[in-house]
């Protein structure tokens, strides 16, 4: 497994692969085994697997964690190795953003980007789209992968993929859970022992949501405003609890098929984010 850091480099080593199929799986890095879940399914689909390790300033607010997310680049080369990673791709900021990071072009799909995580987070969805955009025309893959956990940046890549008409397929991957059913997220590790198995409530607050709608209730107001009581009085700081439209998260409406029940909220010094699919 190679790692390089440099654009031209990268290309470069993609030259003589071209015929072979390549499959990306773009990363933040602190890699566990929803990271590495992407990984394998890249590998199962492609026959050259790349990965990107890049923190991403521009999708990280003012004060939010950019400066303290965990980097934890030779553990995480150990485990993409072990996985079978053919080559990692970690640039430094200024190979990024060479020109600096305010007057870069910027990616908006402005349908997708100021609801949810975007009210709680404005810009970091452009942060995202940018970045991806980037990566994606970087290593022009086949098939890049991404995972449902974050179910708004999923929608929102495959919106922009096709409204910019760029020639890669994007594939979802299912969320990784621990045991108790919390989703596997870098941002866990903020969590103390005690929060960690307090967080496990967030999966099934949705899973109940997801039960009474399967059993006929479909009062989607009554139910998100009862599953935000009950996490407020779990000790959770709720940004929302929400019933959307899978693929437009928009409001259930007449045209909706497949539904989405979306959470967000804080526990400690993390804010965790968790979905769940329900079919109509
Ligand atoms: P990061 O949080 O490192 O996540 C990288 C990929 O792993 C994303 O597609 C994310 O949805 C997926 N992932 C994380 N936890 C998962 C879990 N428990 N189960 C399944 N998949 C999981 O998301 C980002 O980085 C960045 O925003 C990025 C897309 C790389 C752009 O900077």
């Amino acid at each position: 497994m190679d790692a390089v850091g440099d654009i031209a480099g990268l290309r470069a080593a993609l030259d003589g692969q071209r015929h072979r199929k390549i499959g990306l799986v773009p990363t933040m890095g602190n890699l566990h085994a929803g990271h590495l879940e992407l990984v394998h399914e890249c590998r199962r689909a492609c026959d050259v697997c790349v990965v990107s390790i890049f923190v991403n300033p521009t999708q990280f607010g003012p004060n939010e964690d950019y400066g303290s997310y965990p980097r934890t680049l030779d553990e995480d080369l150990k485990l993409l190795a072990a996985a079978g990673t053919d080559l990692v791709f970690n640039p430094p900021v200024d190979a990024m953003y060479p020109h600096g990071q305010d007057c870069h072009v910027t990616v908006s799909v402005p349908s997708l980007a100021h609801t949810l995580c975007g009210e709680a987070r404005p810009g970091h969805f452009d942060g995202v789209a940018t970045v991806v955009a980037k990566l994606l025309n970087i290593v022009a893959p086949d098939e890049a992968f991404f995972g449902e956990k974050d179910w708004q940046q999923l929608t929102l890549i495959r919106t922009m993929v096709r409204q910019l008409d760029m020639p890669f397929a994007v594939t979802g991957v299912p969320t990784v859970r621990e045991a108790s059913g919390l989703a596997m997220s870098s941002r866990n590790n903020y969590l103390s022992d005690e929060e960690r198995q307090r967080a496990a409530l967030l999966n099934r607050v949705l899973n109940g949501i997801k039960t009474g709608i399967e059993r006929g209730d479909h009062d989607y107001e009554t139910a998100e405003a009862r599953g935000q009581q009950e996490l407020t009085a779990a000790g959770f700081d709720v940004d929302y609890v929400a019933v959307r439209d899978a693929a437009r998260l928009v409001p259930p409406d007449a045209d909706t098929h497949t539904l989405r029940i979306l959470a967000a909220a804080r526990l400690g010094r993390a804010r965790l984010i968790d979905n769940v699919g329900v079919a109509l």
